[in-house]
């Protein structure tokens, strides 16, 4: 049985949400690995719309089984507000939620630290989400960190709690002039949290290998995207996880043997949130049409998304970190009515510098800025579309043209936020690679 990641391909916001919850009745297990409540998975079924932060979006899904993996930081107070405003809306939670006992912990001196943080960093701010998952992964590799695990043990997190207390409170009050946490007050609140997630926390790495066993498929579901991975992202800006297709194995106890495909996820455009480069970034009008037609507002802050041209040099650069070996294209719908669309295929750099690949320093790719390939737009409503053939020729080439310029099949289009606005493209038993 195919065991396959979804990634996103750009900054995030890609549609991952959607796409997790459409796929997941072929599966059954849904794993998120990385991430935390930074992320917001968009999940629109009929009038309702779900709002999915640290559980996976395949949780709308009675027969699915859903882990929440040991690279996940988790923010407990948030996640039990995630569990009962789903429970509320009638969604069981009862046997098909797990957590790994690894995960590492979001405190409440994390999102003041990244709060803190930001707000003294001048021109290098990143524009966080303010959730604290930087630092939450700071003291994950820092070895400091606290674990869902240690959360079941009183002494133990007493004892892990007045190291990092005493620490990131000279850090708060004597760097960052912030107020600093009391021990006894984390700590009563935070067995209060472990007592009520306390079913929930096992060793996930062991049973999702036992479900594979028995012949279970997993689907791995990341957060944020590709250009916001911390080692193959547009670091400084970026968040503090491996978004990329190898964070599925570190972060789910998965080896990448298991692993038999990863599909990408793109906008038909680009958009961004925070701060860092964006070469085809655009302003004026265009912009504010994409933002407005295809609702461009963060779901977790908020924030006006920047939005651009598709860029092809970064998709094909996903392709390649991740291995995707087959693409789906979002929000196709939102480009109807554009007279020209424009894709890049190259960068232009200073001094009239060209580059096919990513320039290899962030200082370059700061100033550069997309060299496009106009293509003819479509004027026609494509919501209703549900095969490639109800599409406009224009915009079948649009897609065309990006899968020949990544040479992988597209595999899936949405036209609409929707659970059944989307396209099969009949290329799905294509994302597996012949060996696998
Ligand atoms: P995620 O973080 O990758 O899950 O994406 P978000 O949920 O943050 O943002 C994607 C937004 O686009 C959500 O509001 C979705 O409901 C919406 N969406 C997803 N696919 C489509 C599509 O094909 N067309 C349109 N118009 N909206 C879509
Ligand atoms: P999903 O999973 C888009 C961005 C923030 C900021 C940078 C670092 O919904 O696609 P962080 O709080 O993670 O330290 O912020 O990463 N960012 C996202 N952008 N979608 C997300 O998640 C994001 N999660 C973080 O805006 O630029
Ligand atoms: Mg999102």
């Amino acid at each position: 049985m195919p065991n396959i990641v979804i990634v996103g391909a750009q900054w995030g916001d890609e549609g991952k949400g959607k796409v997790v919850d459409v796929i997941t009745p072929h599966f059954d297990v849904v794993v998120r690995y990385q991430g935390g409540n930074n992320a917001g998975h968009t999940v629109v079924v009929g009038r309702e719309k779900f709002v999915l932060q640290t559980i996976p979006s395949g949780i709308l899904h009675p027969g699915c089984r859903n882990i929440i993996g040991c690279g996940v930081v988790v923010n407990p107070a948030s996640l039990i507000d995630e569990m009962e405003s789903l429970v509320q809306r009638g969604v069981s939670l009862d046997g098909n939620l797990y957590i790994s006992k690894n995960a590492h912990v979001i405190m409440p001196y994390h999102p003041a630290l990244d709060r803190a943080s930001e707000s003294k960093a001048g021109k290098h701010r990143i524009g966080t989400t303010g959730k604290g998952v930087g630092p939450a992964y700071v003291d994950k590799t820092a070895r400091v960190g606290i674990r869902m695990a240690d959360l079941l043990d009183e002494r133990l997190l007493r004892e892990k709690l007045e190291y990092n207390v005493a620490q990131k409170n000279r850090l708060l009050r004597e760097i960052y002039d912030a107020e600093s946490f009391a021990v006894d007050n984390i700590l009563s609140a935070y067995l209060r949290y472990a007592g009520w997630l306390a079913p929930y926390i096992t060793d996930t790495a062991l049973l999702i290998h036992r479900w594979m066993e028995a012949g279970s498929s997993v689907l791995f579901e990341g957060a944020q995207g590709t250009m916001l991975d911390l080692d193959h992202g547009t670091y400084p800006f970026i968040t503090s996880s491996s978004t990329t297709a190898g964070g599925a194995c570190t972060g789910s106890g998965v080896p990448p043997t298991r692993i038999h495909g990863v599909i990408g996820i793109s906008k038909a455009y680009c958009t961004r949130v925070g701060n860092g480069p964006f070469p085809t970034e655009l302003s004026g009008d265009t912009a504010d049409l994409l933002r407005m037609r295809g609702n461009e507002f963060g779901s977790v802050t908020g924030r006006p998304r920047r939005c651009g041209w598709v860029d092809a040099v970064g998709l094909r650069y996903a392709t390649r970190i991740n291995g995707l070996t087959g693409l789906i294209v979002t929000k196709l719908d939102v480009l109807t009515g554009i007279d020209q669309l424009n894709v890049a295929v190259r960068y232009r750099g200073p001094e009239g510098a060209s580059f096919d690949e990513f320039p290899y320093h962030q200082s370059i790719l700061h100033k550069a800025e997309g060299e496009y390939i106009p293509l003819p737009g479509w004027d026609e409503d494509i919501s209703g579309a549900r095969s490639l053939e109800e599409l406009p020729q224009n915009a079948r080439a649009y897609l065309d043209y990006i899968s020949d310029f990544l040479g992988i099949p597209v595999v899936m289009v949405g036209v609409g936020p929707g659970r059944d606005e989307m396209i099969w493209t009949g290329a799905a038993e294509r994302v597996r690679p012949a060996a696998a």
